[in-house]
C-alpha cells in the first residue's frame, strides 16, 4: 500500500514529515520509480497522470486544490474517489481576499489610487455598508466561511446555491429560477461557483443586467464562468462600477488584454486562495483515516455534480 505524491517538492517535503508522523505504516511516495503501481491506493495530484490505469489497486485521487475541473471525472473509474482539498489554509485566504475585494469596492479603492496617481485629493461619495448588499453565488465551505468573515461589517447579505441552505442572518435563494431576484437586490456580487457544465459562462450579459444597477463583482471562481467582453460592455456602459477579478480564462491574460489596464477592474493572478501545505497535509490524512475507518472522505466529489 503507498501514497503517491504528485505535485511540487516543497509541498512534498511538508507532507512527507507529516504522513512520516502521522500515517507511519503508509510508504509516501515521491517518485513512482520506488513503488511497484500495484501498490498505489492513494495520488495527490493537480492533474490527471495521462497513464492512470497502470494503479491498477488505486482508491482515491485527491485533488492538490479545492477545484476538481481540470479533471476529466468521466474518465476516472467508477470505483476511484476524487476527493477535493478541503483545508483551513484555503479557507483563511479566500475570506482574506473576498474581504479585501468587497471592502476596496465598497470604498472605491481603486478610485482613489487613481486620483492619488494624478495628485487629486477629492473625497468621493460613500455609502454605508448597511446599505451596500453583498451576495454570494456558491454557498458550499468557502462561500459560507466568506459570508461568515462579512458578517460583522454590516452588510445585507444573502446568498444562491443550487440547493437549498439556510445561514443564520443571510438571505438564501436557491434553483435557477430564483437567481434573477438575488442578482436584481446585490450590489457587491461574489462568484464562488465552482466550474460545470451549468456554470461556464454564467457570468454574462443577461447575469450583469440583472444585477442591481452599478453593482460591481468579484471573481474568484473559475476563469471560464466569465464573459470577457461583457464584463468590459457593462462597466464601460456604466451598469456595473467595478470588478476585482483572480482568475480569468486564459490564464495567465494576453499581455495586450483589456483587463490589465481597465480603470475600473482590479485583477490578481489567481492568487486568492492556495494550498498551504501544512494545514493541506493534515487534512488529507485525517481523510485517509476516515477512508480506511469507512467513512466518506471529506471533500467527495459527487460525480452527478461535478464538484
Ligand atoms: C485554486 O484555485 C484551487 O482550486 O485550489
Amino acid at each position: 500500500m503507498a501514497f503517491w505524491f504528485n505535485s511540487d517538492r516543497e509541498r512534498g517535503r511538508i507532507f512527507s514529515e507529516a504522513f512520516a508522523r502521522d500515517l507511519p505504516d503508509l510508504p509516501f511516495i515521491t517518485d513512482l520509480t520506488q513503488v511497484d503501481p500495484d501498490d498505489v491506493r492513494y495520488v495527490l495530484t493537480w492533474t490527471l497522470p495521462p497513464d492512470l490505469d497502470r494503479f491498477k489497486n488505486l482508491e482515491i485521487v485527491f485533488s492538490i486544490g479545492a477545484g476538481v475541473d481540470q479533471f476529466r471525472i468521466e474518465t476516472l473509474p467508477t470505483e476511484v474517489k476524487l476527493v477535493r482539498m478541503v483545508e483551513d489554509g484555503i479557507v483563511r485566504m479566500m475570506q482574506e481576499y473576498v474581504t479585501l475585494a468587497v471592502l476596496s469596492l465598497h470604498r472605491n479603492l481603486k478610485a482613489y489610487l487613481a486620483q492619488q496617481s494624478e495628485g487629486r485629493w477629492q473625497a468621493l461619495p460613500a455609502r454605508q455598508a448597511a446599505d451596500r448588499r453583498t451576495g454570494v453565488l456558491g454557498l458550499g465551505m468557502l462561500g459560507q466561511a466568506v459570508i461568515e468573515r462579512l458578517t460583522p461589517f454590516g452588510f445585507p447579505l444573502s446568498g444562491w446555491s443550487r440547493s437549498p441552505r439556510q445561514i443564520d442572518g443571510v438571505r438564501c435563494h436557491y434553483g435557477a429560477e430564483s437567481l434573477p431576484s438575488f442578482l436584481g437586490e446585490t450590489d457587491i456580487l461574489v462568484c464562488l461557483l465552482p466550474l460545470t457544465g451549468e456554470t461556464r459562462g454564467i457570468l454574462d450579459a443577461r447575469l450583469f443586467a440583472a444585477l442591481s444597477p452599478g453593482a460591481s463583482l468579484v471573481h474568484v471562481g473559475r476563469g471560464a464562468q466569465l464573459d470577457h467582453d461583457a464584463l468590459i460592455d457593462a462597466l464601460d456602459r456604466h451598469q456595473l462600477s467595478g470588478a476585482v477579478i483572480d482568475v480569468t480564462e486564459p490564464e495567465p491574460l494576453p499581455p495586450e488584454h483589456p483587463f490589465w489596464r481597465h480603470p475600473k477592474i482590479m485583477l490578481t493572478p489567481h492568487i486568492a486562495s492556495v494550498t498551504q501545505p501544512d494545514t493541506a497535509a493534515r487534512a488529507v490524512i485525517e481523510n485517509v483515516k476516515r477512508h480506511r475507518a469507512g467513512l466518506d472522505p471529506i471533500g467527495l466529489v459527487d460525480r452527478s455534480r461535478g464538484y
